[in-house]
Protein backbone atom coordinates (compact mmCIF):
# COMPACT_ATOMS: atom_id res chain seq x y z
CA UNK A 1 0.00 0.00 0.00
CA UNK A 2 1.20 3.34 -0.75
CA UNK A 3 1.44 5.83 2.05
CA UNK A 4 -1.00 8.50 0.69
CA UNK A 5 -3.61 5.33 0.86
CA UNK A 6 -1.98 4.27 4.42
CA UNK A 7 -3.41 8.00 5.14
CA UNK A 8 -6.61 8.05 3.74
CA UNK A 9 -7.80 4.62 5.30
CA UNK A 10 -6.53 6.73 8.86
CA UNK A 11 -8.80 9.75 7.91
CA UNK A 12 -11.45 7.01 6.84
CA UNK A 13 -11.44 5.61 10.50
CA UNK A 14 -10.64 8.47 12.56
CA UNK A 15 -14.33 9.84 10.42
CA UNK A 16 -16.27 6.61 11.33
CA UNK A 17 -15.21 7.11 15.18
CA UNK A 18 -16.44 10.86 15.15
CA UNK A 19 -19.50 9.75 13.53
CA UNK A 20 -20.02 6.92 16.61
CA UNK A 21 -18.83 9.47 19.32
CA UNK A 22 -21.27 12.07 17.69
CA UNK A 23 -24.79 9.11 17.12
CA UNK A 24 -23.83 8.18 20.62
CA UNK A 25 -24.32 11.86 22.42
CA UNK A 26 -26.97 12.56 20.06
CA UNK A 27 -29.14 9.42 21.43
CA UNK A 28 -27.50 10.30 24.91
CA UNK A 29 -29.59 13.87 24.56
CA UNK A 30 -32.99 12.44 22.97
CA UNK A 31 -33.49 9.81 25.73
CA UNK A 32 -32.42 12.45 28.38
CA UNK A 33 -29.94 9.57 29.51
CA UNK A 34 -27.18 12.72 30.77
CA UNK A 35 -29.49 15.01 32.31
CA UNK A 36 -31.76 11.84 33.82
CA UNK A 37 -28.39 10.81 36.10
CA UNK A 38 -27.50 14.82 36.71
CA UNK A 39 -30.61 15.84 37.98
CA UNK A 40 -32.28 14.22 41.29
CA UNK A 41 -35.98 15.46 42.26
CA UNK A 42 -36.06 16.84 45.85
CA UNK A 43 -38.73 16.44 47.60
CA UNK A 44 -40.45 19.56 47.89
CA UNK A 45 -43.87 21.15 46.57
CA UNK A 46 -41.90 22.44 43.15
CA UNK A 47 -40.29 19.24 42.52
CA UNK A 48 -43.34 17.85 42.47
CA UNK A 49 -44.92 20.08 40.59
CA UNK A 50 -42.10 19.32 37.39
CA UNK A 51 -42.91 15.51 38.05
CA UNK A 52 -46.61 16.28 37.17
CA UNK A 53 -46.30 18.24 34.50
CA UNK A 54 -43.35 16.49 33.04
CA UNK A 55 -42.02 12.52 33.50
CA UNK A 56 -44.82 11.61 35.83
CA UNK A 57 -47.71 12.38 32.76
CA UNK A 58 -49.74 12.60 35.19
CA UNK A 59 -51.22 16.06 33.20
CA UNK A 60 -52.42 13.61 30.07
CA UNK A 61 -54.70 12.21 32.69
CA UNK A 62 -55.72 14.99 35.00
CA UNK A 63 -55.85 18.48 35.04
CA UNK A 64 -55.24 21.00 38.49
CA UNK A 65 -58.69 22.98 38.29
CA UNK A 66 -58.07 25.04 35.14
CA UNK A 67 -54.30 24.24 34.54
CA UNK A 68 -53.94 21.66 32.07
CA UNK A 69 -56.36 19.91 29.18
CA UNK A 70 -56.99 16.88 30.34
CA UNK A 71 -60.91 16.23 31.37
CA UNK A 72 -61.05 12.13 31.33
CA UNK A 73 -60.00 11.56 35.13
CA UNK A 74 -60.71 13.56 38.35
CA UNK A 75 -60.12 16.85 38.43
CA UNK A 76 -57.73 17.25 41.10
CA UNK A 77 -57.72 21.05 41.71
CA UNK A 78 -61.11 23.00 42.71
CA UNK A 79 -63.60 22.58 39.63
CA UNK A 80 -67.08 22.93 39.73
CA UNK A 81 -69.89 21.48 41.58
CA UNK A 82 -67.96 17.94 41.27
CA UNK A 83 -64.46 18.95 42.64
CA UNK A 84 -65.28 21.36 45.64
CA UNK A 85 -61.86 21.13 47.10
CA UNK A 86 -58.79 20.54 45.62
CA UNK A 87 -56.92 17.50 46.12
CA UNK A 88 -54.80 18.61 49.35
CA UNK A 89 -57.64 19.45 50.99
CA UNK A 90 -59.81 16.33 49.51
CA UNK A 91 -56.97 14.17 50.37
CA UNK A 92 -57.77 15.33 54.05
CA UNK A 93 -61.33 14.62 54.28
CA UNK A 94 -61.51 11.35 52.65
CA UNK A 95 -58.64 10.04 55.68
CA UNK A 96 -60.55 11.66 58.12
CA UNK A 97 -64.06 9.93 56.97
CA UNK A 98 -61.73 6.17 56.18
CA UNK A 99 -60.29 6.98 60.01
CA UNK A 100 -64.15 7.28 61.65
CA UNK A 101 -65.03 4.25 59.84
CA UNK A 102 -62.39 1.87 60.08
CA UNK A 103 -61.35 3.03 63.60
CA UNK A 104 -57.81 3.00 62.18
CA UNK A 105 -55.49 6.26 61.92
CA UNK A 106 -55.31 7.48 58.74
CA UNK A 107 -53.75 10.58 57.27
CA UNK A 108 -53.54 12.44 53.98
CA UNK A 109 -50.08 11.16 52.91
CA UNK A 110 -51.75 7.52 53.63
CA UNK A 111 -54.55 8.54 51.30
CA UNK A 112 -52.19 10.35 48.56
CA UNK A 113 -49.56 7.19 48.61
CA UNK A 114 -52.46 4.74 48.31
CA UNK A 115 -53.56 6.22 45.42
CA UNK A 116 -50.11 6.25 43.79
CA UNK A 117 -49.20 2.92 44.87
CA UNK A 118 -52.62 0.99 44.60
CA UNK A 119 -54.98 2.90 42.45
CA UNK A 120 -57.77 0.31 42.90
CA UNK A 121 -57.97 0.47 46.68
CA UNK A 122 -60.24 3.56 46.67
CA UNK A 123 -62.08 4.52 43.64
CA UNK A 124 -62.77 7.96 43.05
CA UNK A 125 -66.82 7.68 42.22
CA UNK A 126 -68.11 7.37 38.62
CA UNK A 127 -64.22 6.40 37.61
CA UNK A 128 -62.81 3.19 36.42
CA UNK A 129 -59.53 1.87 37.54
CA UNK A 130 -57.82 2.98 34.79
CA UNK A 131 -55.43 5.33 36.96
CA UNK A 132 -51.82 4.35 35.74
CA UNK A 133 -49.45 1.93 37.58
CA UNK A 134 -46.61 5.38 38.30
CA UNK A 135 -44.18 3.16 39.17
CA UNK A 136 -44.01 0.85 36.10
CA UNK A 137 -43.22 1.12 32.89
CA UNK A 138 -43.49 3.46 30.63
CA UNK A 139 -43.67 6.42 33.61
CA UNK A 140 -41.06 4.49 36.24
CA UNK A 141 -41.17 7.26 38.89
CA UNK A 142 -38.94 6.18 41.81
CA UNK A 143 -39.57 6.66 45.72
CA UNK A 144 -38.39 10.25 45.81
CA UNK A 145 -40.33 11.15 42.81
CA UNK A 146 -43.40 9.98 44.11
CA UNK A 147 -43.07 11.77 47.35
CA UNK A 148 -42.26 14.93 45.74
CA UNK A 149 -45.09 14.55 44.18
CA UNK A 150 -47.28 13.93 46.99
CA UNK A 151 -45.94 16.89 48.34
CA UNK A 152 -46.99 19.05 45.22
CA UNK A 153 -50.56 17.81 45.79
CA UNK A 154 -50.71 18.38 49.60
CA UNK A 155 -50.12 22.01 48.61
CA UNK A 156 -52.89 22.10 46.62
CA UNK A 157 -55.31 23.62 49.12
CA UNK A 158 -53.98 21.31 52.17
CA UNK A 159 -51.48 21.18 54.59
CA UNK A 160 -47.99 20.21 53.95
CA UNK A 161 -46.85 18.00 55.86
CA UNK A 162 -42.94 16.76 54.99
CA UNK A 163 -42.10 15.26 57.87
CA UNK A 164 -45.10 12.65 57.69
CA UNK A 165 -43.77 11.98 54.16
CA UNK A 166 -40.55 10.95 54.97
CA UNK A 167 -41.24 9.01 58.03
CA UNK A 168 -44.78 8.32 57.17
CA UNK A 169 -47.23 5.55 59.45
CA UNK A 170 -47.05 1.92 58.53
CA UNK A 171 -49.42 1.64 55.77
CA UNK A 172 -47.56 3.97 53.79
CA UNK A 173 -44.46 2.71 54.52
CA UNK A 174 -45.35 -0.59 52.97
CA UNK A 175 -46.12 1.43 49.88
CA UNK A 176 -43.20 2.65 50.11
CA UNK A 177 -41.73 -0.70 50.38
CA UNK A 178 -43.49 -1.68 47.05
CA UNK A 179 -42.36 1.03 44.91
CA UNK A 180 -38.84 0.66 45.78
CA UNK A 181 -39.26 -2.98 45.02
CA UNK A 182 -40.99 -2.53 41.84
CA UNK A 183 -37.83 0.37 41.03
CA UNK A 184 -35.07 -2.95 41.76
CA UNK A 185 -36.98 -4.64 39.99
CA UNK A 186 -36.82 -2.09 36.44
CA UNK A 187 -40.17 -1.50 37.13
CA UNK A 188 -43.74 -4.44 37.36
CA UNK A 189 -46.56 -4.14 39.49
CA UNK A 190 -46.21 -6.35 42.36
CA UNK A 191 -49.83 -6.55 42.84
CA UNK A 192 -50.15 -8.62 39.40
CA UNK A 193 -46.79 -10.25 40.07
CA UNK A 194 -48.75 -11.71 43.32
CA UNK A 195 -51.79 -13.13 41.15
CA UNK A 196 -48.89 -14.38 38.63
CA UNK A 197 -47.25 -16.06 42.02
CA UNK A 198 -50.24 -17.33 42.89
CA UNK A 199 -50.91 -19.02 39.70
CA UNK A 200 -47.74 -19.98 38.79
CA UNK A 201 -45.71 -20.88 42.35
CA UNK A 202 -47.62 -20.90 44.51
CA UNK A 203 -48.09 -25.02 44.14
CA UNK A 204 -44.36 -25.44 44.89
CA UNK A 205 -43.10 -22.38 46.90
CA UNK A 206 -44.43 -20.84 49.97
CA UNK A 207 -44.62 -17.33 50.93
CA UNK A 208 -45.63 -15.68 54.50
CA UNK A 209 -47.14 -19.55 55.52
CA UNK A 210 -49.06 -19.68 51.94
CA UNK A 211 -48.11 -22.24 49.40
CA UNK A 212 -46.56 -25.54 48.75
CA UNK A 213 -43.17 -26.93 50.04
CA UNK A 214 -41.64 -29.05 47.17
CA UNK A 215 -39.41 -26.09 46.79
CA UNK A 216 -37.58 -23.43 49.49
CA UNK A 217 -39.79 -21.45 51.12
CA UNK A 218 -39.25 -17.77 49.49
CA UNK A 219 -40.41 -15.26 52.45
CA UNK A 220 -36.93 -13.81 52.49
CA UNK A 221 -35.76 -14.20 49.08
CA UNK A 222 -35.16 -10.59 48.47
CA UNK A 223 -32.03 -10.58 50.19
CA UNK A 224 -30.19 -13.19 47.32
CA UNK A 225 -30.65 -9.89 45.09
CA UNK A 226 -32.97 -9.56 41.55
CA UNK A 227 -29.97 -11.21 39.41
CA UNK A 228 -30.26 -14.43 41.17
CA UNK A 229 -33.75 -14.35 41.70
CA UNK A 230 -34.48 -14.09 37.73
CA UNK A 231 -31.53 -16.50 36.98
CA UNK A 232 -33.41 -19.11 39.29
CA UNK A 233 -36.61 -18.58 37.11
CA UNK A 234 -35.65 -18.42 34.18
CA UNK A 235 -32.57 -21.10 34.53
CA UNK A 236 -33.39 -23.46 37.76
CA UNK A 237 -30.98 -25.80 36.91
CA UNK A 238 -28.22 -24.13 37.10
CA UNK A 239 -27.84 -23.01 40.48
CA UNK A 240 -29.83 -26.01 43.09
CA UNK A 241 -30.67 -24.69 46.42
CA UNK A 242 -29.35 -27.11 48.69
CA UNK A 243 -30.98 -30.00 49.87
CA UNK A 244 -33.68 -29.34 46.73
CA UNK A 245 -30.93 -31.57 44.63
CA UNK A 246 -32.63 -33.92 41.81
CA UNK A 247 -32.46 -37.52 42.84
CA UNK A 248 -32.49 -40.17 40.56
CA UNK A 249 -33.58 -43.53 41.86
CA UNK A 250 -34.15 -46.79 39.34
CA UNK A 251 -36.43 -50.08 41.16
CA UNK A 252 -35.14 -53.03 40.32
CA UNK A 253 -38.36 -54.94 40.45
CA UNK A 254 -39.87 -52.98 37.91
CA UNK A 255 -37.24 -50.52 35.99
CA UNK A 256 -39.23 -47.78 37.06
CA UNK A 257 -37.44 -44.60 37.38
CA UNK A 258 -38.28 -41.75 40.45
CA UNK A 259 -37.31 -38.93 39.92
CA UNK A 260 -37.46 -35.89 42.46
CA UNK A 261 -36.72 -34.70 46.04
CA UNK A 262 -35.27 -36.90 48.18
CA UNK A 263 -37.72 -35.89 51.17
CA UNK A 264 -36.92 -39.00 53.47
CA UNK A 265 -34.47 -41.93 54.06
CA UNK A 266 -34.37 -44.35 56.32
CA UNK A 267 -31.98 -47.67 56.65
CA UNK A 268 -34.87 -49.71 55.04
CA UNK A 269 -36.44 -47.20 52.45
CA UNK A 270 -35.82 -44.12 50.24
CA UNK A 271 -38.43 -41.75 49.76
CA UNK A 272 -38.84 -39.44 46.12
CA UNK A 273 -41.19 -36.33 45.87
CA UNK A 274 -41.93 -35.62 42.46
CA UNK A 275 -42.58 -32.08 41.25
CA UNK A 276 -46.17 -32.94 40.71
CA UNK A 277 -45.93 -33.71 44.80
CA UNK A 278 -46.18 -37.41 44.26
CA UNK A 279 -44.33 -39.62 46.91
CA UNK A 280 -43.02 -43.00 46.24
CA UNK A 281 -41.29 -45.05 48.71
CA UNK A 282 -38.62 -47.70 47.33
CA UNK A 283 -36.89 -49.99 49.42
CA UNK A 284 -33.50 -49.95 49.40
CA UNK A 285 -32.99 -53.80 48.57
CA UNK A 286 -35.17 -53.02 45.34
CA UNK A 287 -32.35 -50.10 44.21
CA UNK A 288 -30.85 -50.74 41.38
CA UNK A 289 -29.44 -47.37 40.65
CA UNK A 290 -29.39 -44.37 42.94
CA UNK A 291 -27.71 -40.81 42.29
CA UNK A 292 -28.30 -36.98 41.87
CA UNK A 293 -28.76 -35.35 38.57
CA UNK A 294 -27.19 -32.26 38.53
CA UNK A 295 -28.11 -30.92 35.25
CA UNK A 296 -31.67 -30.83 36.24
CA UNK A 297 -33.81 -29.00 38.67
CA UNK A 298 -37.51 -30.34 39.80
CA UNK A 299 -38.08 -26.31 39.14
CA UNK A 300 -39.40 -26.54 35.23
CA UNK A 301 -37.09 -24.92 33.21
CA UNK A 302 -39.95 -23.68 30.71
CA UNK A 303 -42.28 -21.41 33.61
CA UNK A 304 -41.61 -18.48 31.98
CA UNK A 305 -42.95 -19.46 28.55
CA UNK A 306 -46.61 -19.24 30.41
CA UNK A 307 -45.35 -15.25 31.66
CA UNK A 308 -45.85 -12.15 29.32
CA UNK A 309 -42.46 -9.92 29.89
CA UNK A 310 -44.68 -7.72 31.85
CA UNK A 311 -45.89 -10.74 34.09
CA UNK A 312 -42.23 -11.79 34.66
CA UNK A 313 -41.24 -8.35 35.53
CA UNK A 314 -43.90 -7.84 37.75
CA UNK A 315 -43.46 -11.54 39.60
CA UNK A 316 -39.99 -10.07 39.92
CA UNK A 317 -40.90 -7.12 41.61
CA UNK A 318 -43.12 -9.26 44.14
CA UNK A 319 -40.33 -11.62 45.04
CA UNK A 320 -37.93 -8.16 45.61
CA UNK A 321 -40.45 -7.53 48.29
CA UNK A 322 -40.30 -10.86 49.94
CA UNK A 323 -37.35 -9.25 53.01
CA UNK A 324 -38.17 -11.48 55.61
CA UNK A 325 -40.72 -13.41 57.78
CA UNK A 326 -42.58 -10.00 58.68
CA UNK A 327 -42.42 -8.63 55.72
CA UNK A 328 -45.65 -7.33 54.26
CA UNK A 329 -47.36 -8.76 51.72
CA UNK A 330 -49.03 -7.11 49.02
CA UNK A 331 -52.50 -7.15 50.02
CA UNK A 332 -51.83 -4.74 52.72
CA UNK A 333 -55.04 -3.36 54.14
CA UNK A 334 -55.49 -1.09 57.47
C1 LIG B 1 -53.92 6.96 32.43
C2 LIG B 1 -54.51 8.09 33.13
C3 LIG B 1 -53.89 8.49 34.45
C4 LIG B 1 -52.59 8.90 34.71
C5 LIG B 1 -51.41 8.95 33.73
C6 LIG B 1 -52.57 9.30 36.09
N1 LIG B 1 -53.79 9.12 36.66
FE1 LIG B 1 -54.33 9.57 38.55
N2 LIG B 1 -56.20 8.80 38.28
C7 LIG B 1 -56.68 8.34 37.07
C8 LIG B 1 -58.06 7.86 37.23
C9 LIG B 1 -58.95 7.24 36.17
C10 LIG B 1 -58.39 8.08 38.60
C11 LIG B 1 -59.73 7.76 39.27
C12 LIG B 1 -59.81 6.29 39.65
C13 LIG B 1 -59.15 6.03 40.95
O1 LIG B 1 -59.51 6.65 41.95
O2 LIG B 1 -58.23 5.19 40.99
C14 LIG B 1 -57.20 8.67 39.22
C15 LIG B 1 -57.11 9.05 40.55
C16 LIG B 1 -56.06 9.78 41.09
C17 LIG B 1 -56.05 10.32 42.44
C18 LIG B 1 -57.19 10.27 43.45
C19 LIG B 1 -58.06 11.47 43.15
C20 LIG B 1 -59.14 11.75 44.17
O3 LIG B 1 -60.05 12.54 43.85
O4 LIG B 1 -59.09 11.22 45.26
C21 LIG B 1 -54.85 10.97 42.59
C22 LIG B 1 -54.36 11.71 43.81
C23 LIG B 1 -54.11 10.80 41.35
N3 LIG B 1 -54.87 10.07 40.47
C24 LIG B 1 -52.85 11.32 41.12
C25 LIG B 1 -52.09 11.07 39.97
C26 LIG B 1 -50.72 11.51 39.79
C27 LIG B 1 -49.92 12.31 40.81
C28 LIG B 1 -50.32 11.06 38.58
C29 LIG B 1 -48.93 11.19 37.95
C30 LIG B 1 -47.79 10.76 38.74
C31 LIG B 1 -51.43 10.36 37.98
N4 LIG B 1 -52.49 10.39 38.86
C32 LIG B 1 -51.43 9.79 36.71
C33 LIG B 1 -55.98 8.31 35.87
C34 LIG B 1 -54.63 8.62 35.70
C1 LIG C 1 -42.84 -27.91 40.31
C2 LIG C 1 -42.43 -27.13 41.43
C3 LIG C 1 -41.95 -25.71 41.21
C4 LIG C 1 -42.61 -24.68 40.57
C5 LIG C 1 -43.94 -24.71 39.85
C6 LIG C 1 -41.77 -23.49 40.75
N1 LIG C 1 -40.64 -23.81 41.44
FE1 LIG C 1 -39.14 -22.54 41.98
N2 LIG C 1 -38.09 -24.09 42.78
C7 LIG C 1 -38.55 -25.40 42.88
C8 LIG C 1 -37.49 -26.23 43.46
C9 LIG C 1 -37.58 -27.71 43.74
C10 LIG C 1 -36.41 -25.36 43.71
C11 LIG C 1 -35.05 -25.76 44.31
C12 LIG C 1 -34.15 -26.30 43.24
C13 LIG C 1 -33.47 -25.22 42.45
O1 LIG C 1 -32.86 -24.31 43.06
O2 LIG C 1 -33.55 -25.26 41.21
C14 LIG C 1 -36.82 -24.04 43.27
C15 LIG C 1 -36.03 -22.88 43.37
C16 LIG C 1 -36.49 -21.59 43.16
C17 LIG C 1 -35.76 -20.38 43.48
C18 LIG C 1 -34.39 -20.31 44.15
C19 LIG C 1 -34.57 -20.37 45.65
C20 LIG C 1 -33.29 -20.33 46.42
O3 LIG C 1 -33.36 -19.97 47.61
O4 LIG C 1 -32.23 -20.66 45.89
C21 LIG C 1 -36.56 -19.33 43.12
C22 LIG C 1 -36.26 -17.85 43.28
C23 LIG C 1 -37.77 -19.87 42.56
N3 LIG C 1 -37.70 -21.25 42.59
C24 LIG C 1 -38.81 -19.11 42.06
C25 LIG C 1 -39.93 -19.66 41.41
C26 LIG C 1 -40.91 -18.85 40.73
C27 LIG C 1 -40.94 -17.35 40.66
C28 LIG C 1 -41.82 -19.73 40.19
C29 LIG C 1 -43.02 -19.40 39.34
C30 LIG C 1 -42.77 -18.61 38.14
C31 LIG C 1 -41.40 -21.09 40.57
N4 LIG C 1 -40.23 -20.98 41.29
C32 LIG C 1 -42.08 -22.24 40.27
C33 LIG C 1 -39.77 -25.88 42.48
C34 LIG C 1 -40.71 -25.16 41.76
Amino acid sequence: MKSSAILRVFVFMLVVLGAYLWVGKAITAMTGGERKSASVVEVTPEGGEAIFWGKGRCFTCHSIGDEGSAVRCPNLGQFGEKFPLSIGARAEQRAKERSEETGNHYNSTDYLVESLAKPGAYLVESYKNEMAIVYAPPISLNLTEIKAVIAYLQSQGGDLDLEGIENPGELAQSYYARITAASAAGGGDPENGEEMFVDTCADCHMIQGEGGDIGPDLSSIASKGLKFISESILRPARKIAEGYETWVVVAESDGRKHIGLKTAETPTEVEITKATGEVSTIARDDIREIGQDEGDSVMPADLTEALTVKDFQDVLAYLMMQKDENAGKVGVTQ
